[in-house]
């Protein structure tokens, strides 16, 4: 089977497409024929040598590595113990620093627990787009832990993460603030923001005129770590995407979030896609491209600016 692989960290150069032995199922597992799968920061990281070679060894990790950490497709093999059959469509959350690798491949094994149903009326490209960056939201909100009426801040609202962060807080009732650049008020707007404060050196003041006192929670999606603490009210929570833990102020909870601990959760999962199926949750596809223009999608990335994800198709 074809993957995107690289075998040393490095430039967009690195990646090459790959010829790898197909992977079979186990118990609790399935295998999935990959008609997409995202590119996101973490493949950014991992193939610029976030993690050592020595590291990712000790997980059992070994070159070539494979990027990738959601994908959609069909079931094309199961293992014992599933419910799910061959041909459902299905998205899946994958991590790619494990054995078996990550989700830009033809064929992809991992857990059942893993996966959930495309949503109804959606593209394999678009569902891709879904189980990480939507896990990772879910994650933070369970980590605030908000009550209906109360206001959330989101940074970087008009990407990835911080899209979903708007729309699922408004779906939970939460008054969402939203910070993004005078390009993307209208999107923001749209996910439902109640008000939308322009990114920069004025974002901390902007989220203080709109929830005086500061916002209750903040899903910090641009990694502004430190320099939004004084826009959250004393004792308020923030959550974080990068590992930044504090030090903190004014008793002011800071949750480091990491969408790995949720990579079984398949009841959020099915959620996430029946918002989507309902209308709720929006799913952006910016552009695809083949497992050949691996490189160039991630350069794309790194440039910044894009709205809605890049997208390998296989
Ligand atoms: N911990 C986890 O489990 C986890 C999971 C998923 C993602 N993440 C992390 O979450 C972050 C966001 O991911 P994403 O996929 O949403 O990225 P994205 O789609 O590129 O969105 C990031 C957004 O933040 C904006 N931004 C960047 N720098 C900014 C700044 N200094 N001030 C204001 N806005 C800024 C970007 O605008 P421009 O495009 O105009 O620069 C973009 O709108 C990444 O660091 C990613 O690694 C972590």
């Amino acid at each position: 089977m074809r993957a995107v692989t690289f075998s040393r960290f490095g430039g967009p150069e690195v990646l090459e497409v790959g010829e790898l032995p197909e992977p079979q199922p186990g118990p609790g597992e399935v295998r999935i024929r990959v008609a997409a799968a995202t590119v996101n920061p973490t493949d950014i990281s991992f193939r610029t040598g976030r993690q050592t070679t020595a590291q990712l060894k000790e997980l059992g990790v070994l070159p070539p590595y494979i990027p990738g950490m959601e994908l959609a497709g069909v079931v094309d093999a199961v293992g014992t113990g599933t419910d799910w059959r061959t041909g459902d469509r299905v998205m899946a959350i994958v991590s790619p620093r494990r054995p078996g690798g990550g989700a830009q491949a033809e064929l992809v094994v991992v857990p059942a627990t893993s996966v959930a149903r495309v949503p109804e009326g959606a593209s394999l490209e678009a569902a891709a787009t879904l189980p990480m960056n939507g896990l990772t939201v879910r994650l933070a909100l369970d980590r605030l832990a908000l009550r209906p009426g109360q206001t959330l801040g989101v940074t970087g609202a008009a990407g990835a993460v911080g899209g979903y962060a708007v729309e699922l807080g408004v779906n939970e009732g939460l008054r969402v603030i939203a910070v993004a650049g005078p390009q993307d008020e209208a999107l923001v707007r749209r996910f439902g923001a109640e008000r939308v404060v322009l990114r920069g050196e004025a974002a901390v003041r902007g989220l203080h005129d709109a929830a005086p006192g500061g916002v209750d929670g903040l899903i910090d999606a641009a990694v502004l770590d430190a320099a939004v603490l004084p826009a959250i009210r004393d004792g308020g929570k923030l959550a974080t995407v990068r590992g930044f833990a504090g030090p903190s102020e004014r008793s002011i909870t800071i949750e480091p979030v990491w969408v790995t601990s949720y990579l079984h959760n398949h009841e959020a999962l099915d959620r996430l896609g029946h918002l989507v199926a309902e209308g709720r949750l929006t799913l952006r596809v910016a552009e695809t491209f083949p497992p050949e223009r691996a490189a160039d999608a991630q350069r794309k990335l790194v440039a910044g600016g894009v709205r809605g994800r890049l997208v390998i198709v296989f």
